[in-house]
């Protein structure tokens, strides 16, 4: 069938996957606010999509030696701690579905792992999450949907003194010494007022369903425009001969 074999040749000449580029989802909030969980309630539900999670937090800078000896007087809420540059690169590659090593940020010694990656993969769907990635315009520029999960702030400080004694090595009073000295000026100067880039804005975090499925509902709608490229790949196959 000589009409099959030249749509099978076009689709294999263009691929459709290769033209379309990964939807892009930014979701930021401040520091225990449920950004992770939300997101990991979005993946969930996309379950038969690729969709791939990168951490803000995986491009912290790593202290040297003598920053560590006073890590208590370091302020990782402040956009400078991150290295945006590499964030970039990595977003810029990952949009290209080109496979990249994404860091691994160790929260009690403050240092990236030498020797381990995480090895990302090219996708449909990738979530950039973190407390300031609405900060930057080209960090921003990158992002087809903008979530910022809204949660009370004493919630979220319970939720940060729970989950920093438990996983990241630390103490009650210095958890609570570093919110007031760096956590919570940061979120005023940085985070709030990153808020009014959103496009959705979800209250009360993971606690929200309906908020939620209502973003999946939309990112499948975005979803669903991009597979009809699937359907007819020949709206794409511009500038190409066959032999039949
Ligand atoms: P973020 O990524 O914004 O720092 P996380 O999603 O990691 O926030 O949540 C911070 C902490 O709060 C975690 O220990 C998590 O288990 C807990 N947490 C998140 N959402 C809820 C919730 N709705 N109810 C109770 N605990 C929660
Ligand atoms: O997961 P979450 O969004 O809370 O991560 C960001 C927080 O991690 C920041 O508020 C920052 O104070 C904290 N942090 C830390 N120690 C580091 C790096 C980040 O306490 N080494």
């Amino acid at each position: 069938n000589g009409v099959g074999a030249a749509s099978a040749d076009a689709a294999e000449l263009v691929s459709p996957s290769a033209l379309r580029q990964p939807f892009v989802i930014g979701v930021s909030g401040g520091t225990a606010s449920g950004k992770t969980t939300v997101c990991d309630m979005i993946i969930q539900q996309l379950h038969d999509h690729r969709v791939v999670l990168v951490n803000q937090d995986s491009f912290y800078r790593g202290l040297t030696a003598e920053e560590s000896a006073h890590a208590q007087d370091y302020n990782f809420d402040h956009p400078d701690a991150f290295d945006t540059e590499q964030l970039l690169e990595c977003m810029g590659q990952l949009k290209r579905a080109q496979p990249v090593n994404v860091p691994i940020y160790d929260f009690k010694n403050h240092r990236r792992s030498s020797e381990s990656f995480r090895k990302v993969n090219a996708s449909d769907v990738i979530i950039l999450e973190g407390i300031l990635v609405f900060h930057d315009q080209r960090v921003r520029n990158l992002m087809d949907m903008k979530i910022f999960v809204d949660t009370d702030a004493d919630i979220r400080l319970a939720r940060r003194i729970r989950r920093d004694t438990v996983e990241r090595g630390r103490d009650v009073s210095s958890v609570l010494e570093q919110y007031g000295r760096f956590v919570k000026p940061a979120f005023d100067d940085f985070v709030l007022p990153s808020k009014k880039y959103a496009d959705v804005i979800i209250p009360r975090g993971g606690d929200n369903h309906v908020a939620i499925d209502l973003i999946v509902q939309h990112i499948r709608t975005k979803l669903g425009q991009h597979d009809l490229c699937k359907i007819y790949p020949h709206v794409y196959v511009v500038q190409t001969t066959f032999q039949i």
